[in-house]
């Protein structure tokens, strides 16, 4: 466990193999971390009343706040937080108890509420506000707040998607050769 990583009830985070955990980022209990993701300067994360999820080679950019709800009578699961592959966060998201595919990227400052089921392919704009329980269809560029399909994404921006993830890979390999001299 690095000085990033904390226990909570008996519970904590599981990394996958060359994962990059910024000394400054927090994550706490019942978090699943994937193969080659990264985890930049100032994330919180914190898996304690349910928990976090994260696939393979996404990247949490730096400021993100991760959390999720507990389970309730009328929502026994609670919302835990699941982030698929090759995901892009970008800096200061706030991703509370949602669902988000593979090859999305959340722009910059976005806010995701529980319950909202983002697709995979999808790009969300800096800054938008996705409301709780909202679903948003794959394919498609969705900004504002609150959020509104914009338009389709191009194919340049479909493989961009994929890219932005690919980069942080390499970017974080960077990070862990300078940490390791
Ligand atoms: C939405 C985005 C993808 C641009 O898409 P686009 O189709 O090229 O948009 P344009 O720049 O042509 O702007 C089209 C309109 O949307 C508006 N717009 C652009 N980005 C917006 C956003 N994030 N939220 C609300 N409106 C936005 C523009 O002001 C413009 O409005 P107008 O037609 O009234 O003048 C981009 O602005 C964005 O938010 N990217 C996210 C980047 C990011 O956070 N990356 C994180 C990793 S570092």
């Amino acid at each position: 466990m690095s000085d990033s990583t904390r226990t909570f009830k008996g519970k904590a985070p599981k990394l996958g193999l060359h994962t990059y955990i910024d000394t400054s980022a927090v994550m706490i209990g019942e978090i699943t971390l994937g193969n080659e993701s990264s985890i930049w300067p100032l994330v919180a994360a914190r898996g304690d009343v349910n928990h976090i999820v994260i696939g393979d080679r996404s990247n949490i950019q730096d400021g993100s706040v991760l959390h999720v709800s507990r389970a309730t009578d009328d929502n026994p699961k609670g919302h835990p937080l699941i982030i698929g592959n090759d995901v892009t966060v970008g800096h200061k998201a706030m991703l509370h108890g949602c669902h988000i595919g593979n090859r999305v990227l959340v722009g910059m400052g976005a806010i995701i509420l529980d319950g909202a089921i983002i697709h995979d392919d999808i790009i969300i704009g800096a800054g938008s506000l996705v409301p709780p329980s909202k679903v948003l269809e794959s394919g498609y560029l969705y900004i504002g707040s609150p959020i509104k399909k914009a338009r389709s994404l191009t194919e340049k921006e479909r493989t961009f998607l994929k890219v932005s993830a690919d980069n942080y890979v390499r970017l974080k390999d960077e990070y862990l050769r300078e940490a390791s001299q």
